[in-house]
């Protein structure tokens, strides 16, 4: 089977040295559409999402639903989704190139008693194990075992049961798989240690709109009470605070000043926090921020954390605009363990970072110069992008399939700001 993903050989071209300005309006989040595209596989009539953004993975995860028997129609963001699965064994060829995949494994075990779903492979920033979705998954009940790469699960005749979930560490999707599979379960689950991120905010908001019982969604203690079956509902997926992040930071690299429209701010608090530290100007409205910078960033030392803490989702983009700071800064990665592979890259337009394992030091540079760059990874290929903004000279970025995962029509977005940015075969 072709790759849904890595499906074009296009680079992007960018001249550097355009001030960005005008607005740009966010789409949904990519990391709150596909666990709300799973809740597909549970709830089994009149269930529509919109402001779905149009994706790499937001397609691969529509063809692996309809893989397993859900009918979908897609026009304009909006997905109405219809029945249940016919079958519990997704596609590997699917699922290898999304781990994200792994959500669809609750639901399964709790629309079809089983489920047979291929073990997703690591990908380029660390090994990305599902030993947290597995304890989800037994202590909700299941029997679960491996065989040939394949997780294999089975309920019980006895069906699954609430019960309480102590994460070791803080993990969003198993969060969102212990939310996924308890909402129906019999009795009360209670997880703590749970994942604060927006997007499983959402994801309750969604459940709980279709009559589940969730309660303390953003807070690191959630309560379930299982409910028998879940109604139909009409969810909008929330915006995508990354999104809205990487474009705050092309504003204040390229000095400009830009109107970042369907935010919700309070979802990016600590980041716009520490773009404030940098120098730039941050103005916030009730959905929509705005950011401007008049001079070259003050360095500021960052540590990627959980929600709330800094994303480490923008710790690529936010690694560029300190490689053009007045000054030495230091990002600590302190969620995946192969998190810089940008750094190569972003050294080869000129920039000075030394890495000590999950450290990088940034010494800020006066210009970064153009040059043929290789993305390795969805956040790593935006930071290049805003490299190129404002890089000296065009820019070639390759290994754009990573880009096309998690930013819609961002080339049309950028230049609509000013940006001289194609892309090209
Ligand atoms: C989600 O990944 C996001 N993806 C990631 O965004 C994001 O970087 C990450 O959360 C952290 O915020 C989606 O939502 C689809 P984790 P997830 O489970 O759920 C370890 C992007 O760029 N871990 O919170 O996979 C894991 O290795 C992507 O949009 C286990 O040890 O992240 C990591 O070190 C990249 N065992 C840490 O926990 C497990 O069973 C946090 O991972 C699961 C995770």
């Amino acid at each position: 089977m072709d790759d849904l993903v890595k499906n074009t050989n296009e680079r992007i071209f960018i001249t550097g040295g355009k001030k960005l300005h005008g607005s740009v309006t966010i789409s949904g989040a990519k990391n709150a559409a596909l666990p709300l595209m799973a809740l597909s596989l549970i709830i089994n009539k009149g269930f529509t999402l919109s402001n779905v953004p149009n994706l790499a993975d937001t397609r691969l995860m529509l063809k692996l639903l309809n893989d397993l028997g859900i009918q979908t129609k897609w026009e304009n963001g909006k997905i109405d989704f219809n029945g249940l699965p016919l079958n519990d064994h997704a596609s590997y060829d699917l699922v290898r190139q999304m781990r994200a995949s792994i959500l669809i494994l609750g639901p399964l075990l709790v629309s079809q008693g089983s489920a047979k779903v291929p073990l997703p492979g690591g990908c380029a920033i660390g090994s990305r194990p599902i030993d947290l979705h597995v304890m989800v998954m037994e202590r909700l009940g299941a029997n679960i075992k491996f065989e040939s790469g394949y997780i294999i699960g089975s309920v019980p005749s006895s069906g699954l049961k609430g019960a309480k979930i102590d994460f070791p560490k803080i993990s969003v999707g198993a969060t969102e798989s212990a939310i996924l599979t308890a909402a129906l379960a019999k009795g009360q689950t209670v997880i703590s240690n749970a994942a604060q991120e927006p997007e499983i905010v959402d994801l309750v908001n969604c459940l709980n709109k279709a009559g589940a019982d969730i309660m303390g969604e953003g807070t690191n203690k959630i309560i379930i009470n299982g409910v028998k079956s879940l109604n139909k509902v009409h969810h909008e997926v929330v915006a995508d605070r990354i999104e809205a992040g990487s474009f705050a930071i092309a504003s204040s690299i390229t000095m400009g000043d830009v109107e970042i429209k369907n935010v919700i701010p309070k979802n990016l608090q600590f980041f716009l926090k520490v773009l404030e530290n940098t120098g730039s100007k941050v103005e916030v409205f009730k959905n929509s921020i705005n950011i401007c910078a008049f001079r070259k960033p003050l360095p500021y030392d960052v540590t990627t954390q959980e929600h709330p803490g800094f994303p480490t989702d923008l710790q690529a983009q936010y690694m560029t605009l300190m490689s053009l700071a007045d000054g030495n800064s230091q990002i600590t990665e302190n969620i995946f363990e192969n998190r810089f592979m940008h750094v190569p890259e972003l050294i080869r337009m000129g920039a000075k970072i030394s890495v000590n394992k999950q450290k990088a030091t940034i010494k800020g540079v006066d210009y970064l110069k153009a040059a043929k760059v290789m993305a390795s990874d969805l956040r790593a290929s935006m930071c290049l992008i805003l490299g190129g903004l404002v890089a000296l000279g065009t820019s070639e970025i390759d290994g754009i399939y990573h880009l096309d995962r998690g930013y819609e029509n961002i080339v049309d977005k950028l230049s609509n700001l000013g940006a001289d940015i194609r892309r090209s075969r």
